[in-house]
């Protein structure tokens, strides 16, 4: 049956930055889908919530401390999530941070950071999975770009460098690794109702130009991410790789 494809029980996912936002949202769909999680942030007291929340839904979860621009914290976590669930099949490389400013005000270290924290992150976070999926004859992996990845706007030029960044990680990866049953594919998010956004969309005047630019006038909920990022994790979208798929409300599809 075709729904049977997106099940994931016996599968084991780790989805980065998974304490609030996106990646809180994905970590429970997959666990609706019968997965079990590692759950990881730097906000021990976020991914405690995360962790209670799939523990709720009838899932083992593991939550443990890491920060993604570490390469020894980030193995450590993996280190920590093999041993209590013994195996990763899905990564979800979610963590991010976005820096709004124009170049001549941005910062080295504020350039360096951004880009650490969305894209040298899924660097590594791949060297330290990548091995133990190969191991076990296979894997798929989840990057998130954004709108901003394919397009400009002023202020963004350090964040969409780095979503730009994950887009060609993501297809050059799906090549390296077909070999290996790996199949690498992003989510690129529009506007989503999330901390970094609330400013913007909760601000009368802000929100109604930012939602005058979506051709579905509205911002999207974290819960909209959740069957796209099951089938992308799940056996429905086996013959699929490399490709990066706008959550946008149509945003793209705009001149
Ligand atoms: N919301 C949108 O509209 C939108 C649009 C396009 C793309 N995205 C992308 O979607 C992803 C999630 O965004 P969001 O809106 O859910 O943001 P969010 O609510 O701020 O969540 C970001 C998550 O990443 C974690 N994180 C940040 N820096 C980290 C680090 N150095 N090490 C480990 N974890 C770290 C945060 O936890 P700690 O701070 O506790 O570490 C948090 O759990 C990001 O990659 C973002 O660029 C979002």
């Amino acid at each position: 049956m075709v729904l049977d494809r997106l099940r994931l029980e016996g599968k084991v996912a780790l989805v980065t930055g998974s304490g609030r936002g996106l990646g809180r949202a994905m970590a429970e769909a997959l666990a609706e889908a019968g997965a079990d999680l590692l759950v990881t942030a730097r906000s021990e007291r976020e991914i405690k919530g995360t962790e209670a929340s799939i523990r709720a839904l009838g899932r083992k979860a593991v939550a443990v401390p890491c920060d993604v621009t570490d390469k020894a914290s980030i193995d450590k976590m993996v280190d920590v999530g093999l041993r209590e669930l013994g195996r990763i099949d899905i990564l979800v490389n979610n963590a991010g941070t976005a820096i709004i400013k124009p170049l001549l005000e941005l910062k080295e270290e504020e350039w360096h950071r951004t880009l650490d924290t969305n894209l040298t992150s899924m660097f590594l976070c791949c060297k330290a999975v990548g091995p133990v999926m190969i191991r076990q004859g296979g894997g798929t992996i989840i990057n998130m770009t954004s709108v901003l990845g394919a397009r400009g706007r002023t202020g963004s030029v350090a964040y969409a460098c780095s979503k730009g960044g994950v887009i060609q990680l993501t297809r050059t990866l799906a090549i390296e690794w077909a070999p290996y049953n790996i199949r690498v594919n992003a989510i690129g998010p529009g506007a989503f109702y999330t901390r970094p956004m609330k400013f913007v969309l909760d601000d009368p005047k802000l929100g109604e130009i930012r939602r005058k630019k979506i051709p579905l006038k509205r911002e999207g909920q974290p819960d909209e991410l959740g069957p796209l990022v099951v089938y992308l994790a799940s056996p429905a979208s086996g013959y699929m790789t490399g490709q990066i798929i706008y959550v946008d409300g149509g945003e793209l599809a705009k001149l």
